[in-house]
């Protein structure tokens, strides 16, 4: 792994708790990443993630689209977003953080926070705009910030386009994987962690493709039934952190142990939440065929060996979740409008075929998808670095 341009940890001198900025690299002076809050939040994570976000840009790279990569960065603060002083702890971090925030770090949300509060906070804290750095790089600034704004106010059935973005990436990454198995989608069943802004989505989309959702687990445990949850149901029974309220379980549904999303027969699972879920140790619990990585990081390293012997196949993170942020710059830079049907059909293609290259050479190499999707990124970085330079 590189070492990253830049790593700062910020301590608030309200109540002692830290925040996190790494960029990993810069593309025509700007780097894209989200920022998450969690408990427990670290350097280290934020690192990663950071480096996943170089990644993801790479891999989206057309040098015939309107939008060209950025580079990668990543955000985090060490805190429950649920604790309630955690708005104010927000805004002196992204006081602290507004000179990057100008410059070069584009940022929006990312765990534990949704845009709405990312928006409100950076307005309390001076900001124009979260990813006001990307705005020099910008043909016709007005038109293409009005294009994302109207984008931003599309929704489809109760939910907004952008926090179905992300979800309609991985869904078709899992229906790619299908197909390509010769796996027919009805009676294929799929097991969620986390039911927020990439889990609820990803949900949405496999079951209105006709797979049968058999277990979603959020911060209260897991909600499981074989014979396929009421998905749209839940989804409106959520609160702002992703957390269902029971009320709406039907008598047939199960309340389970917060793990038990791990061992469900299903054949599908999607971590949709925090990081390191799937270790060296819980893997042994795991029946599904496909893992796909909804959520950054969700299976350790360690954890990759045994499963892949098990022929247990993991689409990584780097791939797989990349809908979102691809779909800023798409609707930013004017690849798509702000259309829904336009959205998810430019999505769709996009990932089908990164999908397809990933698997390619996963085949050819004889390796994972995700030693094959870090292959394809070092092919890719010298290309963009010769054509952007480091920090141009
Ligand atoms: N939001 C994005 O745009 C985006 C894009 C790419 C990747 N991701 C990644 O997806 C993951 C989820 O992000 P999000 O924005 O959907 O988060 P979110 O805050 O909207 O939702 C998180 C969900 O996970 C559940 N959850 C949290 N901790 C849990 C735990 N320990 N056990 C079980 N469930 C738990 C919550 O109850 C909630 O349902 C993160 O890893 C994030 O980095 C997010």
């Amino acid at each position: 792994m590189t070492t990253p341009l830049i790593s700062l940890v910020w301590t608030d001198h309200v109540t002692g708790r830290q925040g996190f900025l790494v960029v990993d690299r810069l593309v025509r002076g700007v780097a894209s990443g989200g920022l998450r809050m969690r408990p427990g939040c670290t350097s280290a994570e934020v690192a990663g993630l950071a480096r996943g976000m170089t990644m993801k840009e790479a891999l989206h790279y057309d040098p015939a689209g309107r939008y060209i990569p950025l580079g990668g960065a990543k955000g985090g603060i060490d805190c429950d977003p649920r604790d309630p002083g955690a708005y104010g702890l927000l805004v002196r971090y992204l006081r602290a953080m507004r000179p990057y925030i100008e410059s070069c770090w584009a940022t929006g949300e990312d765990l534990g926070l949704s845009q709405d509060l990312v928006d409100r906070a950076a307005a309390e804290a001076g900001l124009v705009s979260s990813i006001q750095a990307v705005y020099p790089l910008l043909d016709d600034e007005p038109a293409a910030r009005r294009r994302l704004a109207d984008a931003f106010a599309v929704e489809v059935d109760g939910i907004g386009l952008d926090e179905l973005a992300g979800g309609c990436g991985v869904a078709e990454s899992v229906l790619a994987a299908l197909d390509r198995a010769a796996v027919p989608y009805a009676g294929t069943r799929v097991a969620v962690q986390g039911l927020g802004t990439m889990g609820g989505a990803t949900a949405r989309f496999l079951a209105r493709a006709g797979l049968t959702v058999v277990a979603v687990a959020d911060l209260k445990g897991t909600i499981a039934n074989p014979a396929g949850l009421d998905v749209e149901a839940l989804l409106a029974a959520r609160d702002g952190h992703g957390t269902v309220d029971r009320g709406v379980l039907r008598p047939e549904d199960r309340e389970l142990p917060g793990d038990a999303w791990l061992s469900v027969r299903a054949e599908v699972l999607v971590p949709a939440a925090v990081s390191y879920v799937i270790d060296s140790t819980n893997q042994e619990r795991i029946r599904a065929r496909w893992i796909v990585e909804a959520a950054n990081m969700p299976v350790v390293p360690g954890a990759e060996a045994p499963l892949a012997a098990r022929g247990v196949t993991v689409l990584p993170d780097v791939v797989v979740n990349s809908g979102t942020n691809a779909w800023w710059w798409w609707t930013l830079f004017g690849d798509v409008g702000a259309d829904a049907d336009e959205a998810f059909t430019h999505i769709r293609r996009s990932m089908r075929a990164l999908v397809g290259l990933m698997l390619d050479r996963a085949e050819a190499d004889g390796t994972t998808p995700r030693a094959a999707a870090h292959a394809l990124v070092t092919e890719r970085l010298p290309v963009i670095a010769d054509r952007f330079g480091w920090y141009r």
